[in-house]
């Protein structure tokens, strides 16, 4: 199964969604779990070098063509990360998803950003939101989530803000973290395409 993690925004959530995935991943026991790094950023290759997940298998992909190869096998979990700009290899990516996770955050600039991406969703594609550093109770949040609601965008996840989950590689992940990222693949698994 591949799952596909973008906005076409930079900055939401994106590199720590795809690892967190790929962990909770690891934790239900797909096998192998491989997360596919599309980003010439290379964020995510960057964090599983300094810090390596048992069990998840780093590939860097970073064109339309390798990301379309990263994809294609049929066994296991695929997660990918996006870069925010390239739109080609954004589409490449999308295009062989079983589902699209789109991180974001609350407030109302957010919106935008998140329609864009859905409208590269191809139609019978599932996918979802998941915000990213939530502050829980705040009016914010819950607007946020209301919004999405009324617009029928699926919210697979809110995801608090943690410092331990900030620290990124510095940090082993976040228990929480984990918990919460299972529930959004779960969710993906139980959506996806067939
Ligand atoms: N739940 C969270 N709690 C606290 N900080 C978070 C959380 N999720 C993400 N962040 C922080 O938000 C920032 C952006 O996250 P990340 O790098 O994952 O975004 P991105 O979308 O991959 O960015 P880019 O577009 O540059 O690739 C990072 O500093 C990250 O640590
Ligand atoms: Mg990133």
């Amino acid at each position: 199964m591949n799952i596909v993690v973008s906005n076409v925004k930079g900055g939401v959530g994106k590199t720590t969604t795809a690892v967190y995935l790929a962990a909770a991943g690891v934790e239900r026991g797909e096998d192998p779990v491989v997360l596919v790094d599309a980003d010439r950023q290379a964020s995510s290759a960057e964090w599983i070098e300094a810090s390596p997940l048992e069990g998840v298998e780093l590939v860097e992909a970073p064109s339309e063509r390798t990301v379309a190869r990263a994809m294609e096998r049929h066994d296991g979990l695929v997660v990918v990360d996006t870069p925010p700009g390239d739109e080609r290899i954004v589409r490449a990516a999308i295009e062989r998803a079983d589902a699209v996770v789109i991180p974001t955050r609350a407030g109302g600039v957010e919106f935008s950003r998140v329609v864009a991406t859905v409208e590269m969703v191809p139609s019978r594609t599932p996918y979802g939101i998941v915000v990213c550093a939530a502050r829980l109770g705040t009016n914010d949040l819950a607007q946020t989530v209301a919004w999405w609601e009324g617009e029928h965008v699926p919210v697979w996840g809110i995801i608090p803000e943690r410092v331990a989950i900030a620290s990124g590689p510095e940090a082993r992940l976040h228990r929480e973290g984990i918990d919460a990222y299972a529930d959004v693949l779960r969710r993906a698994v139980r959506r996806r395409a067939r």
